[in-house]
């Protein structure tokens, strides 16, 4: 047979939770103990880009990340190739000569090869973006004729919160009831045009790896925390519909307060364990947040969050309110690896090329 090449690209932004998912109800299939809400970032800034390729030459899946090969044995990786593979379709390129069936999909291997514009494992959500553009290029490659819905609950296989980054604007993932995770997937409530005034700060306060992993510290949580199950039954069901409300009118004063506590809280289900408070104990956190405090009070309301590392996302209503909280931001301790920018909000979920 004649060699040949078939590639396909994809670009993926990471997405800042406001109500956060912390807590696996089912580990293998990412299943969460609460639903959770998120705001894409715009892709120029904060993305993974990444190429697939397919070659009856290839002899076994491969995959590089930012230039290093890494391996893709684990379950994470394998769970969503083989769900990708079930659906993949009919490809036919006249000009190339190539005609690839459904079935062929199974014993045609893949190259990977990503890059993301930003430190990986920081708790910039890397793996949000890295997993949602995995799925969705290889999507393309393979012609999965799916909405973005199924495609949310492959990536979801991936990192549970990459699910969220298949769409831009503001996203919920639903826990959903299946124990299959059929209905745990992601949905857009609203594009990023409906409130695009908004605009979002990340605070890279270090470019680390960060010390626990969100898989270790959620286990943790779920095993040790009794908190964490009053915040899944009892506070975050009534706070999804506020925080969806909030969205809907524009309310940035009810936007930025309940930001602010479910993060508040999402740290204190972290310090009620045996070893995941480490993750709250951190200086920087704690001035970024009592800036913010300070700010409400002197010129505007601004919102802060924290994922599972270092890093700050700092929300506030406007452009001219965003240029001044970035300003006020740079007074954070000064360390060589600070590194403050501002990133906007986007709609471009992703990219195809
Ligand atoms: O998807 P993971 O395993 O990287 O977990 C993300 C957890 C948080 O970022 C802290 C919260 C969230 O909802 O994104």
């Amino acid at each position: 047979t004649k060699s040949w090449i078939l590639m396909a690209t994809g670009r993926s932004p990471t997405n800042i939770a406001v109500i956060k998912y912390w807590g696996k109800r089912d580990e293998a299939l990412i299943l969460p103990v609460n639903d959770s809400i998120s705001v894409t970032l715009d892709p120029d800034h904060l993305s993974a880009t990444t190429t697939v390729a397919v070659s009856p030459t290839f002899d076994c899946d491969r995959m590089w990340l930012n230039g290093k090969e890494i391996s893709l044995s684990g379950d994470r990786f394998q769970n969503c190739l083989r769900e990708i593979r079930k659906l993949a379709g009919d490809v036919e390129d006249e000009k190339k000569g190539i005609r690839i069936r459904k079935e062929d999909w199974q014993n045609l291997h893949v190259h990977i090869a990503s890059y993301n514009n930003f430190p990986t494992a920081a708790g910039l959500a890397s793996s949000a973006a890295g997993f949602a553009c995995l799925v969705f290029t290889l999507a393309k490659l393979m012609n999965v004729n799916e909405d973005h819905g199924k495609l949310s609950s492959i990536a979801r296989q991936g990192s549970g919160s990459a699910c969220r980054s298949l769409y831009g604007g503001f996203v919920k993932w639903t826990m959903g009831n299946d124990a299959s995770g059929s209905d745990s997937i992601a949905v857009q409530l609203a594009p990023e045009s409906h409130w695009s005034d908004l605009v979002i700060i990340i605070a890279v306060v270090s470019s680390k790896q960060k010390e626990t992993s969100s898989t270790t510290g959620m286990r943790d949580t779920v095993e040790t925390s009794p908190l964490l199950q009053h915040r899944a039954q009892c506070v975050v069901p009534a706070r999804v519909l506020l925080m969806e409300e909030a969205i809907r009118n524009h309310d940035f004063a009810s936007f930025a307060r309940m930001t602010c506590v479910d993060n508040n809280q999402f740290r204190a289900v972290c310090l009620d364990t045996t070893w995941t408070w480490q993750l709250i104990f951190l200086n920087t956190t704690r001035q970024i947040a009592e800036a913010c405090f300070l700010m409400k009070w002197i010129i505007f309301e601004v919102a802060y969050t924290f994922d599972a590392g270092l890093n700050a996302a700092l929300i506030s209503p406007n452009r001219k309110v965003a240029g001044l909280a970035s300003k006020a931001a740079i007074c954070f301790p000064p360390s060589p690896e600070n590194d403050l920018a501002s990133y906007v909000t986007g709609d471009k979920s992703i990219i195809y090329e």
